[in-house]
């Protein structure tokens, strides 16, 4: 069994063995939005609980086709409905009780600490479906994207992110040193990742930029991606935050600086970050982003359940 929280925590040979398994399962796969059984179902009678403490779309539906294909189940829990919500009930107790009715565990939290609990308490895999400080299942999923578009591993490439320094950044920076792809970042200033984070890459000698200046970020980038400017929950100064970022939008003379080719991904719900004429236009690909996370969710529980081969 094997916990999926962190990218920095799992072996890059692992994350690796994700992605060609998500290659191989697209490839057999003709209809994505059918219930069909993936070859063998490997995860017949596992039941997945799910548990969202803050909105989601994508990452809900497509764990739920994932197992669902892989034969397996699931259920939706919200926090609120549970005695933990409501106070009542320890995360010890919580968990012991979905390790004995479920199989695996995926979380969107508010709260790392929470996800640190539950892996501390139950004996079944933990997902990170999103929490502050990172978007790992997201961050795989869009590498999967970025090389089945580009025909290249993404270690050949120069990776561009222009926006917020969260929780999908923290996670890509994280991948940035695992698979050792190039990463140049343009942010104001006062939105500049945190001195953890920048300690960490500093440690590992790699091959990330910091830029105020977009434009600098996204000379000769193959791709550039981008997030909300305000995540779900964000507790900073609103009104300052989006006035910091006026000059960090993504626009068609954006792509002027970076290669030909460059391509634009988001990993959805956007903001007003990006232009319509570049989210709707030809560079972009982010509905073939949000449909690739059932294929990669798929390796990924597999992985969690040690089932991958
Ligand atoms: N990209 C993503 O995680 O979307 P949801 O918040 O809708 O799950
Ligand atoms: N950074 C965003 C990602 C949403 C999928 C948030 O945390 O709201």
């Amino acid at each position: 069994m094997n916990h999926f929280i962190n990218l920095k925590d799992i072996q890059a040979k692992h994350l690796r063995k994700i992605i060609q398994d998500a290659k191989k399962r697209k490839k057999l796969r003709k209809k994505l939005n059918i219930l069909e059984f993936d070859r063998g179902a490997p995860l017949k009678g596992k039941l997945l609980i799910q548990m969202f403490e803050k909105s989601s779309l994508r990452t809900r539906l497509s764990f739920y086709l994932a197992i669902k294909q892989l034969g397996g189940g699931t259920i939706t829990l919200r926090s609120n409905e549970l005695h933990l919500g409501q106070g009542g009930e320890s995360i010890a107790d919580t968990a012991k009780i979905l390790s004995t009715y479920g199989d695996g565990f995926m979380l969107r939290t508010d709260n790392d600490k929470k996800i640190e609990n539950f892996r501390k308490y139950l004996s079944i895999p933990v997902i990170n479906g999103l929490s502050p400080s990172s978007h790992p299942t997201q961050v795989l999923s869009d590498i999967f994207t970025v090389e089945e578009i580009k025909k290249k591993p993404i270690s050949k490439l120069n990776i561009c992110w222009i926006g917020d320094s969260n929780n999908v950044l923290n996670s890509l920076i994280a991948a940035s040193v695992k698979l050792s792809f190039k990463l140049s970042i343009g942010c104001p200033k006062k939105f500049q990742p945190n001195k953890d984070i920048l300690n960490w890459v500093k440690k590992n000698k790699k091959n990330i930029y910091i830029y105020n200046d977009r434009k600098k970020a996204a000379h000769n980038a193959d791709v550039i991606f981008s997030d909300k400017v305000i995540s779900l929950n964000d507790k900073s100064n609103i009104k300052n935050k989006i006035k910091a970022f006026k000059y960090f939008k993504i626009d068609k003379k954006l792509f002027s600086n970076a290669k030909k080719n460059c391509i634009f991904l988001h990993c959805l719900p956007r903001g007003n970050e990006v232009t319509d004429d570049v989210f709707l236009g030809k560079k972009s690909h982010v509905w073939q982003q949000a449909s690739n996370r059932v294929h990669v969710q798929k390796s990924i529980l597999l992985y969690c359940f040690g089932k991958l081969r």
